[in-house]
């Protein structure tokens, strides 16, 4: 039984130019036929595989640059097929310039629980630098206006070691973002990925990016969350007592997920594919019944277990010793270096492990 399920939504307000999530520009031809299909794929899918799930994630994208009328279509679409009864978290990931308390209201009434929202910065010169189609005043009042919609469980996504942002751009963001209260924050260190206009600036060398300034920004943010009352349970991820994302937590602990939409990819039992990267294709496919697939992999037992230490130890949970004990000359180096601690039966990151996380995780892939 499959228990934990993402949607893909491809659309955006307007593309960032640091980002390389599979998105296009919203396009209202395309929306309908997009929402028939994924409706289509979900009925496909359950008539191969049980789904039950306990989380749905809607991610993109930007879910939320669909209508109120388009939201509407697909979530009824979507709770008349499924069995809800164990749903315990439904999240949708919002831009701050495609909240309304109309829409934030309607999916209250749908059953969704979770609104992630993205703010990256509270400053207004980081937010132009980073290309975003909202100003800070207008992040605050979507903020609000979740809040007014009864929307209970709150994330705001926060990116730092922005080209020209100063320390004390960061402190205020960071402070801001507190006094507003969220459930949950990520903070994520930006990254320069291919494909994306910021890559490119970065190639030619216009931005230089400075990885002792990346640890500075990153233990600022460690201790000023930390301080009020979140906790770091994964690298990028704090939570209020109770407040952690489940849907993320299942990926982390290797549960299998179906995700619907082009891009999205599924992992069940030792099988993993993904959907085909291209909305119009997508459509096309699903309608003729060949399936969205485009690429699959069966993965060894080896690999999923790796994959999973890898994750797991990037909370706070940790990884039993037992389980890495083939690594033990490693673990043994990075116990000495200050980078793992134990913790009862578990080896968990320290402060100092958590800046080289992807290194030490790397050990097991
Ligand atoms: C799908 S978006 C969230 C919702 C919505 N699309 C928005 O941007 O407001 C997921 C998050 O990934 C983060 N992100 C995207 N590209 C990134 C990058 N290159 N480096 C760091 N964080 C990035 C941003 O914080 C963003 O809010
Ligand atoms: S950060 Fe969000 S709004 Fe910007 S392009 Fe990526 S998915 Fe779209």
């Amino acid at each position: 039984m499959t228990r934990h399920l993402y949607v893909h939504i491809p659309f955006c307000p307007k593309v960032c130019p640091y980002c390389s999530f599979y998105k296009e520009a919203s396009d209202r031809n395309k929306t309908q036929d997009f929402l028939d299909a994924v409706l289509t794929e979900l009925d496909f899918r359950q008539r191969e595989q049980p789904l039950q799930p306990e989380t749905i994630f809607f991610g993109g994208g930007t879910p939320s640059a669909l209508s109120t009328g388009q939201l509407e279509y697909l979530l009824t679409g979507l709770r008349s097929r499924l069995d809800l009864s164990q749903l315990a978290e439904w999240t949708l990931e919002m831009n701050p310039a495609t909240v309304s308390l109309e829409k934030a209201t309607l999916l209250r009434d749908l059953g969704v629980t979770r609104i992630s929202m993205g703010v990256q910065s509270w400053d207004e010169g980081l937010l132009k630098v980073l290309g975003r189609v909202h100003n800070a005043r207008q992040a605050e009042r979507s903020y609000e206006i979740l809040r007014e919609a009864g929307i209970g469980n709150v994330n705001l996504d926060l990116i730092f070691a922005v080209p020209t942002q100063t320390r004390a751009q960061w402190e205020s963001s960071l402070a801001k973002t507190i006094a507003l209260q969220p459930d949950h924050i990520s903070a994520y260190c930006l990254t320069y990925e291919e494909d994306t206009s910021f890559y490119e600036r970065f190639a030619k060398g216009e931005f230089q990016p400075d990885e002792s300034w990346d640890a500075d920004l990153f233990e600022m943010t460690m201790d000023r969350l930390s301080a009020a009352g979140y906790a770091q349970y994964e690298i990028s991820n704090y939570a209020r007592p109770g407040r952690e994302c489940a849907h993320n937590l299942a990926y982390w602990t290797a549960r299998d997920y179906l995700g619907l939409g082009p891009s999205a990819f599924s992992t069940i039992g030792l099988r993993r594919w993904q959907n085909v990267p291209d909305t119009v294709t997508y459509g096309a496919r699903i309608r003729s019944g060949t399936g969205a697939e485009s690429s699959v992999e069966q993965l060894s037992e080896t690999t999923r277990r790796a994959e999973h230490l890898a994750f797991s130890l990037r909370t706070d949970r940790g990884v039993r010793r037992d389980d890495i004990a083939a690594w033990s000359d490693e673990i043994a180096g990075f116990e000495a270096e200050g980078f793992l601690e134990a913790r009862g039966e578990h080896l968990v990151l320290t402060r100092r492990g958590r800046l080289v996380a992807d290194a030490i995780g790397g050990t097991f892939v």
